[in-house]
């Protein structure tokens, strides 16, 4: 048998071209200033889109934007509190007037919580207020606040990709992280199907990737105590951590005509971790 004839170089390069074609794309991207939100962004810069930074850290946020623009990205930075409603809302107006639309938004701006339920203080009847309704204005309310400003700027275009950062912790329970944590995580995935049925006649589609563990700086700056990151390994097939780079590819995919038929879809991104039960955990021995 002779070996079948390759396809010309070209059309492989234009397929791969067509599918993840995000040029000219205005894209949000919340959080943009460090770890995924960072890795995102520049996913999407780099492949010529046009990207609206935003975040709460100026400082970090002006050094994102600079790290960008030197590699030729087009970026413009918003600082914003994704917690405050209003200022959301001012943001999304002056992109209206700035752009006159946005065609993909990452929410994916979020804070970390301890204590995990593994902590005495971190118990229902212990656990701090402020703490939980602070996890909740920034995790679940400040993503419902972009995802609100999106579609009100995608729907009268009737296009858009919303993608929003969840976590493997809002698909089940996960003792290493807090009440406020899992709650406002598992909350954003219905809210994202919810909003997937809602926006789907209006040519929008909604999405969520669900990370497991990756570095980045949620847990503050520096490296993780080893006994936590061990703990948290011997729950990861891939026995690592993500780094943040990895998550472009998905990101990428979620915002291009790659993904053109999926919406209300919740992604794991997380070395295998949701797969992982307690039998096949015992049967794979010791981490
Ligand atoms: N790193 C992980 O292991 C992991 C796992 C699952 C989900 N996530 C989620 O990924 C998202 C990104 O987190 P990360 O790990 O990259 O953390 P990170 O701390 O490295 O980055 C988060 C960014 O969000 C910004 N931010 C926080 N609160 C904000 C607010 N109120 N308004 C505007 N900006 C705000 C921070 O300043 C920071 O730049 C979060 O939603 C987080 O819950 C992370």
């Amino acid at each position: 048998m002779s070996p079948a004839a390759s396809p010309p170089e070209a059309l492989g390069d234009a397929l791969r071209r067509r599918l993840f074609d995000v040029t000219g794309l205005r894209t949000v991207v919340t959080g943009a200033a460090s770890g995924l939100g960072y890795a995102m962004a520049e996913a999407m810069a780099l492949s010529g889109a046009h990207v609206i930074l935003v975040d709460r850290n100026a400082e970090g946020l002006r050094a994102a934007q600079d790290r960008l623009a030197q590699q030729g990205g087009s970026v413009e930075a918003e600082v914003v509190d994704v917690a405050d409603q209003a200022a959301v809302e001012a943001l999304f107006e002056r992109l209206r007037e700035r752009h006159g639309g946005v065609e993909v938004v990452f929410a994916n701006a979020g804070i970390g919580a301890r204590p995990n339920i593994l902590h005495p203080d971190g118990g229902l009847d212990r656990l701090a207020l402020d703490t939980w309704h602070r996890v909740m204005d920034i995790n679940l309310h400040g993503a419902f606040y972009t995802m609100r400003g999106a579609a009100a700027l995608m729907k009268p275009k009737r296009r858009g990709a919303i993608v929003v950062t969840a976590s493997t912790a809002g698909l089940r329970p996960e003792p290493k992280v807090s009440y406020a944590y899992v709650t406002a995580k598992a909350a954003l995935v219905n809210l994202v199907r919810q909003a997937a049925l809602e926006l789907a006649p209006w040519g929008i589609r909604v999405n969520a990737i669900a990370p497991g563990p990756f570095h980045t700086n949620i847990g503050g700056p520096g490296p993780r105590p080893p006994e936590d990151e061990a703990a948290w390994i011997r729950t990861i097939p891939l026995g690592r951590f993500g780094e943040p780079p990895e998550i472009q590819g998905l990101a990428l995919f979620l915002a291009s005509p790659a993904s053109s038929f999926v919406t209300g879809a919740v992604y794991p991104i997380d070395g295998g971790a949701s797969a992982l039960t307690q039998v096949t955990a015992d049967s794979l021995g010791p981490g």
